[in-house]
């Protein structure tokens, strides 16, 4: 099974996933899509030697959304590791519950457009929350709404700042995403 991972930030989801599957004997990562120039994921991409597909706004939201590109490569799973575009209809059509998304809240709480990064943990601290987390889902045509597949929480602590709480969110996603994926590619062999 090749994996194509898209993610526009620092990468680090997508760092660990690339690890996780280095040596892996059923799931390759073949691809990165990036729809920023200069964004960390690009380096990483190309320390590993997996080749950067630069997607742009035209072509993914008003062309064929790079589906002939992803079957072209032989991608048969799509991995968002900090994508922040929605993603069009052709290519959730070309790939029903093929694609997944990590999101650094607990769904369907702050949730949305607009809730990303920071964004997400100050309005989770406002909300004088006890509990954060993380979600894996399924992703359909809505932000942040496809089926649930994964969840793990954290606490949020009454000093926090949303850097402190991002930093404990991350650690959360580093630990678990990879061996989600893995199961959830596993199930549907
Ligand atoms: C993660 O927090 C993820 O939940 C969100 O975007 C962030 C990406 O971080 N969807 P990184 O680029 O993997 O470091």
């Amino acid at each position: 099974m090749n994996i194509a991972i898209f993610a526009s930030g620092a990468g680090s989801n997508a760092n660990k996933i690339i690890e996780h599957f280095s040596n892996h004997q059923l799931v390759h990562v073949k691809l990165v899509a990036c729809n920023k120039p200069g964004a960390g994921v690009i380096d990483i991409a190309a320390s590993y030697g997996i080749p950067v597909l630069m997607i742009e706004k035209e072509k993914f939201f008003r062309g064929n959304a790079y589906v002939e590109e992803l079957k072209e490569a032989g991608i048969d799973f799509v991995v968002l590791a900090g994508f922040l575009w929605k993603v069009p209809s052709a290519l959730i059509n070309a790939y029903a519950n093929k694609i997944v998304n990590i999101h650094p809240a607990l769904l369907p709480k702050y949730g949305g457009k607009g809730m990303y990064g920071n964004f997400v943990h100050a309005a989770v601290i406002a909300a004088k929350e006890k509990e954060s987390g993380i979600t894996i889902h399924v992703v359909d045509e809505l932000y942040d709404h496809g089926s649930v597949i994964f969840q793990a929480t954290c606490p949020v602590l009454p000093q926090d700042t949303p850097e402190t709480l991002a930093q404990r969110i991350h650690a959360l996603e580093h630990q678990h995403y990879p061996a989600v994926i893995e199961q959830f590619l596993l199930q549907q062999l």
